[in-house]
């Protein structure tokens, strides 16, 4: 054999390949399982993809085990589905998949945290592994693998405790469709619209035109959130307005006691009321004080961890919001790392002006 006949072979093989699969000679129903070889060389394949793409993952000093809440709400509705939960078996159809979703709690310490930030991002091809909603932000993503770390030791209870809180689980015919959305709400939000953990905002006593906007802005994918993404997806637009309401007539928290670092706030204090001029940032107060505008966010009492995340997005141009949401990017332009987290400090430490106070 000389190189012509090499290059001939070379030249006609891809027609053969085609002929082969026109003929529909590969056998591409799932119900027979891979070759042994087919198998291996996939999966092969696959953990080497995940483990070259992770070693560009800058991964944080600590995982936000502060935000492993919402992220094991979204489990629930997102991924147990395929891969079962403590206390809840992936159903027949799904161990029939090819390949088979795993159980995360004895597969996930297989995997490195960047790994696992690496597959729960960007998804796996060919497998039904989905990518995250929303490829805007990282902070959700290592929520879930902060979450996925602590789900082999959780047993049915403490899961179904984290993930669902009193949220009922309500499928009977006899709720109605509103109370079966506003159910899978609470589950994240809490009965009390305060939220579960520290990255989940306080709806209670928030403007209702504003959770109205910002919902909207949720289901139209103009503001970037995987778990809030899945939480409206399925909720009937008409349901919206009712929710909003629901959570705006809650009563908003009392102030804290005291605040844990005065001087940090102090100096969000001083930029809440005058802003700074030389780097172009005016008084969030001239915005945010409570009757400025009902489409206008209240900030007082949200948690720092939810006021830095929300500013840092908007600096970065990544949060989008509703069709006021432009406001805010010009004014977290001019803040620093520094200013965030006084400002941060500020309004949390804040509570709701008292009956009859204007501000
Ligand atoms: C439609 C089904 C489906 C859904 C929904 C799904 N996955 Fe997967 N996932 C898979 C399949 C199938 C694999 C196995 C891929 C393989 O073996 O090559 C997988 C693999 C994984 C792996 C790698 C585990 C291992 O040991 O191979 C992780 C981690 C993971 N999924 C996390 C998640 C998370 C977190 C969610 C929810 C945000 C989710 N998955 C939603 C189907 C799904
Ligand atoms: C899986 C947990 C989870 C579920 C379920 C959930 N939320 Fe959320 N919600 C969050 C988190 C986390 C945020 C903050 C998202 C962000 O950073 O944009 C949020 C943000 C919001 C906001 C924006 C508030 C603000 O101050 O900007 C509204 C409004 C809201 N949720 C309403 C709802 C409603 C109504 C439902 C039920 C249909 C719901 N959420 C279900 C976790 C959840
Ligand atoms: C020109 C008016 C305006 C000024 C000034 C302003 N904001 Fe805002 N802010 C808004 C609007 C409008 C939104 C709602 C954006 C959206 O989601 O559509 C918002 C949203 C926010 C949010 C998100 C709240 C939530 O629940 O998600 C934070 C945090 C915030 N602003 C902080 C600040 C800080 C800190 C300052 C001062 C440095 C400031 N704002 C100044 C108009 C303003």
């Amino acid at each position: 054999m000389n190189w012509k006949h090499v290059a001939l072979v070379l030249a006609v093989l891809p027609f053969v390949a085609i002929l082969v699969a026109w003929i529909g000679f590969f056998n591409v129903g799932a119900s027979s399982g891979h070759w042994k070889i087919t198998n291996w060389f996939l999966h092969f394949a696959m953990r080497s993809a995940v483990r070259t793409y992770a070693l560009a993952v800058d991964v944080p000093a600590e995982l936000p085990r502060h935000a492993i809440q919402p992220a094991a709400g979204h489990f629930a509705r997102g991924c147990a589905i395929c891969h079962g939960a403590p206390g809840e078996p992936r159903s027949p159809a799904v161990m029939r998949m090819l390949p088979q979703p795993p159980d995360l709690s004895f597969s996930v310490g297989e995997w490195t945290d960047a790994q696992l930030f690496r597959i729960v991002k960007h998804g796996i091809r060919f497998t039904g592994m989905p990518a995250w909603p929303t490829l805007d932000r990282d902070d959700e993503v290592w929520a879930m693998v902060a979450f996925l770390r602590e789900l082999p030791s959780l047993d049915a209870v403490a899961y179904r405790e984290l993930a669902y809180g009193s949220g009922r689980l309500v499928d009977d015919a006899l709720s109605s469709r509103f109370e079966r959305a506003l159910d899978s709400c609470i589950r994240c939000h809490g009965r009390d619209g305060l939220g579960r953990s520290p990255v989940t905002p306080i709806l209670a006593g928030q403007n209702e035109a504003y959770l109205l906007g910002s919902l909207g802005a949720y289901q139209q994918h103009q503001r970037a959130s995987g778990f809030m993404t899945l939480a409206v997806t399925g909720v009937e637009p008409e349901d919206l307005p009712e929710l909003a309401r629901y959570f705006a007539n809650l009563p908003a928290p009392a102030a804290p006691a005291k605040t844990a670092q005065p001087d940090l706030a102090a100096r969000g204090e001083a930029i809440a009321r005058k802003g700074r001029a030389a780097d172009r940032i005016p008084a969030c107060l001239s915005c945010h004080e409570s009757a400025r505008n009902p489409a206008y966010p209240r900030l007082d009492g949200l948690d720092s961890a939810y006021i830095g995340t929300q500013l840092r997005l908007f600096r970065e141009g990544r949060r989008g919001g509703t069709r006021y949401a432009h406001l805010m990017e010009v004014v977290a332009k001019g803040l620093d790392d520094r200013d965030i987290e006084a400002l941060a400090a500020y309004f949390a430490s804040r509570g709701p002006p008292a009956a009859g106070e204007t501000e």
